[in-house]
């Protein structure tokens, strides 16, 4: 099969290369991301490979029809960037990886949390300049405290079990609670107002974007930790940037961002930043922005391109497979 890659970084190539050139596949590795503009790219391949920034949306798969491209596998776990209407009417099949290493994810969520809390970030910074002061980097203990967990997934249960280890208090919010979790479900609301720290690891769906607004922010405890590891869109920016400056939120771990898709995994240090918000967020000395990272460790580079060959030949076997996404079934 031949596949096009887009959005791809040294690092894809190098876990997904060997793989597929011993399984007789060929692979064409493109560093742009795919939209209407970068389609023609996909020429003459059977399928395109996608992450989480590509725009895979009407008009694009309306192309990779034309392009008679049957098939799209997304390197990530989420699939809010696939019309996923759009590919059922033209009999596009798409598969995920629903599950690479849910432990990167909530391992680097507590490594943000750790950061916002400590001011590590803060401190490294200082301690490159000999400016061995600690004024200002004052934490708090995670020790008994209450830590909100938004999502009892795989990353979700993960993050709970790291918590648990800081001997905090987890509470949890769930559309689905998971009945054989060993963990105190709230509602939205309370877990809100009972929050020391915040976690976000639901997927981004129309109930869940802006599920952190200004009336969610307003039943904060005032100096709540918010981390958010799972999609930008869970978070209203604007609602966000006001309760910083209002001090009602105490610190932020960010690794994705509401418009990310124009800047991250991009250099723009040589060029001016249009985007406002962004700018604001980075300015902030309590915001620990980072450029959707969480999974990017060997184990999870690795699992992402066995799970990637495995869908490839489930496809071709006419195969059923939970990777698959199912529009009907959604
Ligand atoms: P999962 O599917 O195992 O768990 C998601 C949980 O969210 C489920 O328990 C589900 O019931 C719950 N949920 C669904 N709708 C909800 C709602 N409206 N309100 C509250 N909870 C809701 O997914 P997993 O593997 O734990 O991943 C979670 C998210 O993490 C993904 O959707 C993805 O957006 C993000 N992610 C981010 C990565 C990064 O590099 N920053 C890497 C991998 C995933």
């Amino acid at each position: 099969m031949k596949i096009a890659f887009y959005d791809t970084r040294p690092y894809d190539r190098a876990s997904f290369e060997p793989l597929l050139t011993e399984a007789g596949h060929r692979a064409r590795f493109i560093e742009n991301r795919l939209d209407i503009h970068t389609l023609d790219y996909a020429q003459g391949a059977d399928a395109i490979c996608v992450f989480v920034n590509d725009k895979v949306d009407k008009a694009v798969i309306e192309g990779l029809a034309a392009l008679d491209i049957r098939l799209i596998l997304l390197r990530s776990a989420g699939y809010n960037n696939v019309d996923m209407q759009a590919a059922h009417k033209h009999g596009i099949r798409v598969f995920r990886v629903p599950a690479y290493s849910p432990a990167a994810v909530a391992e680097y969520a507590a490594a943000l949390l750790l950061s916002v809390n400590r001011k590590t970030h803060k401190a490294y910074g200082r301690i490159r300049e000999f400016n061995f002061n600690i004024d200002g980097l004052t934490g708090m203990d995670l020790f008994g405290k209450t830590a909100g967990v938004v999502g009892t997934g795989r990353i979700g249960q993960m993050m709970i079990d790291i918590l648990r280890g800081f001997h905090m208090n987890i509470i949890a919010y769930d559309l689905y609670p998971n009945p054989n979790l060993n963990v105190d479900y709230v509602s939205l609301d309370e877990l809100m107002r009972r929050s020391d720290i915040i976690s976000l690891h639901c997927p981004l769906t129309d109930e869940t974007r802006h599920l952190i607004n200004a009336d969610s922010i307003e039943k904060m405890k005032p100096g709540v930790l918010l981390i958010n590891t799972s999609r930008g869109a869970l978070v209203d920016t604007q609602a966000l940037i006001e309760g910083i400056n209002a001090q009602k939120i105490g610190g932020v771990g960010l690794d994705v961002y509401e418009e990310e898709d124009s800047y991250f995994f991009e250099d723009w240090s040589d060029k001016i930043m249009k985007d406002r918000d962004l700018a604001r967020l980075i300015t902030f000395p309590n915001v620990l922005l980072t450029s959707h990272q969480a999974f990017l460790t060997r184990e999870a580079l690795a699992q992402i391109a066995r799970t990637t060959l495995k869908n490839i030949e489930d496809y071709e076997a006419n195969q059923k497979t939970d990777n698959e996404i199912c529009y009907l079934c959604q």
